[in-house]
């Protein structure tokens, strides 16, 4: 299982036999190194409806052929852009596809379409590949269920620590409290002014977890 963090919210998981892009926000990122033209991808998987989320997903699903997967409006809504191949799921639903599992979990947060249209609710992502356990929380608040996710046993957690929208440092430490992973990644800072962080502080101060403070390109083997 390689893991590639591609700014933002966006990460290819490789693995299973498939490349897996969640959240893919190339076009206007700032951090993005990597263009919606030139990513590969077999499936792309979405946490909720945000444009800093859906991102280039209808202009790379039409030139990859990519199945999209996601909750039910917001899948629906990718349908209605021209996207032929999707998978609608939804909140505590789960299906094992090609390359592994992938369970939608609650998340704490909103999900308006690009255009305002409703995007259901938001989900972070529980995924099984390859025998590995990967929670991308998604956009959230801290929230006590976290336990129950850990429960499953997690070798990889990716999670927000930029504040304001998300979670901040302080919240996604007690967090990995909660979820007791073996590795963590942050996502969801340093994108815009507005969620700076310094996110080797940050991990600094971590003591049970393995931190993997990637730059944007930069991949881990889990
Ligand atoms: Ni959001
Ligand atoms: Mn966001």
């Amino acid at each position: 299982m390689k893991v590639t963090w591609l700014g933002h919210a966006c990460c290819l998981l490789e693995g299973g036999g498939s490349k897996i892009l969640i959240d893919p926000f190339l076009t206007g990122n700032p951090q993005a190194k990597v263009t919606a033209e030139q990513v590969e991808a077999d499936f792309i998987v979405l946490t909720h409806g945000h444009a800093d989320h859906y991102g280039d997903t209808t202009e790379i699903a039409k030139r990859t052929g990519a199945t999209v997967i996601g909750n039910f409006e917001v899948v629906n809504w990718a349908q209605a852009q021209g996207v032929e191949k999707t998978h609608p799921m939804h909140i505590g639903g789960g299906h094992d596809f090609s390359f592994g599992r992938v369970k939608l979990t609650i998340a704490h947060h909103g999900s308006s379409m690009p255009d305002g249209s409703y995007g259901g609710n938001p989900a972070g992502l529980l995924f099984t590949i390859d025998d590995k356990k990967i929670y991308h929380s998604g956009d959230t608040a801290l929230f006590y269920d976290m336990t129950l996710i850990g429960e499953a046993g997690i070798d990889l957690a990716i999670l927000p620590i930029g504040d304001n929208f998300t979670m901040g440092p302080d919240d996604s430490l007690k967090a990995i409290e909660f979820l007791q992973p073996k590795k963590v990644i942050p996502i969801h800072y340093n994108t815009w002014p507005l969620i700076e962080q310094d996110a080797d502080a940050w991990a600094s101060r971590i003591t049970k977890a393995d931190a993997l403070v990637l730059q944007p390109g930069d991949s881990a083997d889990i």
